[in-house]
Formats: structure tokens, C-alpha cells, sequence
């Protein structure tokens, strides 16, 4: 198993397992936000820190951080730090500031609810706190981001304990771009269900697609995966018909980045046709994903917003071109699978299976806030 290095850290969670953790993002204190810069890996492990709200917007863009639960807790605490900026000593122009930057941070990447979702929760917050001196609200929200994070640890541990009786022991699990420790405060979803198979000791063993342009899969789950020690094998994005017209796969396992109530799934594109893939070789299509993925207020994936990024991301690799130059190209970041194509969604609170505008509804309406 490769060695472990400064990126990773041993978390005790809720005072019990100590798991050994990749810290893909973090608050360091006095104002500093690091990220794990994704651009980089697997060949450099070096932080991006951020000291004001429009570096945590950049990184973002970016895809230093990345993966739809990271970009909330990245921009809760970017709204954090721009707090920490304001000038306001009174509530209101103080809370009109706050909007304005997350306005700013909610426009960077338009797919991920996450973002949004941890964005609304922070101003919540201000709201709640606008009795108190400005000041100690920019403490409260810095505390919030911070609890954000923690629970988002939380959150995937137990999704991971949901998903895991799902994998058969010695199961070959594919997946598509990184739902994973670095797609998360840590431990990941979909990820995070294989390593809570792992450490079952099931035996399971991942395929990774690439995923192409960015590579999510080539470079980052099989760089986490690999240095856990976790069987991986990387494929080409054009593989997984193939591989499992030949048997050699048992199940997709994929994260999201924002489901509609009716159960409908966007994710990484390319996800759709591993969906069509599973639905024709008669395989389980398993979705792991936080509550905070889920849009209630979308009817259903139509009106899912789909991230359109640079072309130049298609056209060149690593810095270098390898189309002819003048061939446009289309760059749509992500795709929406129709729930009758998903075998289940694994979520902290449970498994939902269809109907999903019930099984979903059942599993929020279940307790605490989201
Ligand atoms: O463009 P990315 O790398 O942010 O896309 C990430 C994905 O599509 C992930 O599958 C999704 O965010 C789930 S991460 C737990």
C-alpha cells in the first residue's frame, strides 16, 4: 500500500473509529481555507489557500475543489470568510453584503444544489443571529461552516452503512468520475459505500471510467482508492458495454450532484448511458448521494440546470491541444438519468427504491434539518 502523507489525517468519528482520512478541504483558523488542489493530482499533493471569498469562488471554477458536496462546504466557508471582510457594523447592510457574495459563490458552478443548499443554510443563520452584534454572527457562521463539514463526514459514514449490505461480497463495482473521499468532507458517497464494503472485508473490486475531459476518474478516484490499498482498475470511458456483455461487471455505483423529487439523477456526464447500459445486461444502477443532493423544489430532471464548460477543456489535454485547431467542440459537464433507470438511491437516512416521489419524501420529511 502506498505511504500515507501530510494530505491525510486521523479523524475520530463521533469519538469511536478513527479513520485515516484525505483532507480534501479545510478551515485552518485566521481567516485561511485549503483546498486540496484537484487540478494537480495524482502527480503533485499541494493545498490552494484562500484568504477572501472571491479566491474560494475561483478555486471553485476552477475545479481545485470539486464533486457537489466539497463545492457546498467550499462555499459556506468562502461565505464565511466574506463575512469576515465585511466592513457593515449593522445588520442590514451587513446581510445585504452576505447575499451579494453568495450570490457571487452560487454562480460558479450551476449544477451541484449542494452549493446553493449550503450557501441558503448559512444566511439562515445570519438571520437567525441578527439580534447579536455583527461580529459574533461572523463567528456563528464560521462555526457553521465548520459543523457543515463535520457533518458531511458524518453523513457519509452512514451512507457508506446503508449502501454496504447492497454489494455482494467479491462484487466488481463500477463507477464514473470521483464520488469519493475528495468529492466530500471525506470518506465519500459512492466511495464511500465501497470502503464500507472494504473494510467489511467483501473483497470488492472497482472498475473506474476515466471520465474524460477532466479525468475525475483516472486521476483522483484511482489515486484515492490505490492508496487505501482498495482493488482499482481503471477503463476507458467507452469500456463499460463491453465489459459487461462479457459479465465482468456486478453493479454501478455513482454519486449525484442534484436529484429531482420524481427520483431523477444528474450526474457527471456519461452517467446516463451507464444507466441504459445497466438497464440492458439487467444490473442493479445504484445512486449514493447526501440529502442536501436532493431538489424538492424540481418536479423532475428537466429543469435541472446542466453546466456548460470552456470547449478548450475537450480540446486539449493536459495544456496540450489534440484537435485540429478550428473543430468546435460541445462540453456539457453533466447528464440527468431518468429515475425508472435507477435501481435504488442510498441516502444517510436509508435506501429509497421507487417510487421515488414517495421514498424520497419519506426520507426527508424523516427528522432533523437537511
Ligand atoms: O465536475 P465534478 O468533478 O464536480 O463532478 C462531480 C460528480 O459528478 C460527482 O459524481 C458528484 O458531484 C457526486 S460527488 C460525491
Amino acid at each position: 500500500m502506498p505511504p500515507k502523507s501530510h494530505i491525510s489525517v486521523d479523524i475520530a468519528v463521533r469519538g469511536a473509529t478513527v479513520i485515516s482520512m484525505i483532507r480534501t478541504l479545510e478551515w485552518t483558523g485566521e481567516g485561511v481555507v485549503r483546498f486540496l488542489d484537484q487540478t494537480r493530482l495524482p502527480e503533485e499533493e499541494v493545498y490552494v489557500e484562500c484568504r477572501d471569498a472571491a479566491a474560494v469562488a475561483e478555486a471553485i471554477r476552477r475545479m481545485q475543489v470539486r464533486g457537489a458536496p466539497a463545492i457546498g462546504i467550499a462555499g459556506a466557508m468562502g461565505l464565511a470568510l466574506g463575512a469576515r471582510q465585511s466592513r457593515a457594523d449593522a445588520f442590514e447592510p451587513f446581510y445585504a453584503e452576505l447575499c451579494r457574495v453568495a450570490g457571487e459563490l452560487a454562480a460558479t458552478r450551476p449544477t451541484a444544489v449542494n452549493l446553493p443548499w449550503a450557501l441558503e443554510r448559512m444566511k439562515r443563520v445570519a438571520l437567525k443571529h441578527r439580534d447579536l452584534p455583527v461580529r459574533a454572527i461572523k463567528a456563528r457562521l464560521e462555526q457553521e461552516a465548520k459543523d457543515l463539514w463535520a457533518q458531511d463526514l458524518e453523513v457519509n459514514r452512514a451512507i457508506g452503512r446503508h449502501g454496504e449490505p447492497l454489494l455482494p461480497p467479491g462484487a466488481r463495482v463500477l463507477t464514473h468520475c470521483n464520488a469519493g473521499a475528495l468529492a466530500t468532507a471525506g470518506y465519500g458517497t459512492a466511495l464511500g459505500v465501497v470502503r464500507a464494503a472494504h473494510t467489511a472485508g467483501k473483497g470488492i473490486a472497482v472498475l473506474a471510467g476515466e471520465t474524460r475531459p477532466f479525468l475525475q476518474g483516472a486521476r483522483l478516484t484511482a489515486w484515492e482508492l490505490h492508496r487505501e490499498g482498495i482493488p482499482v482498475t481503471l477503463i476507458t470511458d467507452g469500456m463499460p458495454a463491453a465489459l459487461m456483455a462479457r459479465g465482468q461487471v456486478d453493479l454501478v455505483l455513482v454519486g449525484a450532484d442534484r436529484i429531482a423529487r420524481n427520483g431523477d439523477v444528474a450526474n457527471k456526464i456519461g452517467t446516463y448511458g451507464l444507466a441504459l447500459a445497466c438497464r440492458a445486461h439487467g444490473l442493479p444502477f445504484y445512486v449514493a448521494a447526501p440529502l442536501s443532493t436532493l431538489d424538492p423544489t424540481l418536479q423532475s430532471g428537466a429543469a435541472i440546470p446542466i453546466e456548460e464548460r470552456s470547449p478548450e477543456e475537450v480540446t486539449t489535454l493536459a495544456g496540450r491541444r489534440i484537435a485540429p485547431a478550428g473543430v468546435p467542440a460541445l462540453h456539457q459537464a453533466f447528464d440527468v438519468t431518468p429515475a425508472a433507470l435507477v435501481t435504488a438511491i442510498i441516502t444517510e437516512r436509508g435506501v429509497a427504491r421507487p417510487p421515488y416521489a414517495e421514498s424520497l419524501a419519506a426520507l426527508l420529511g424523516g427528522g432533523r434539518e437537511r
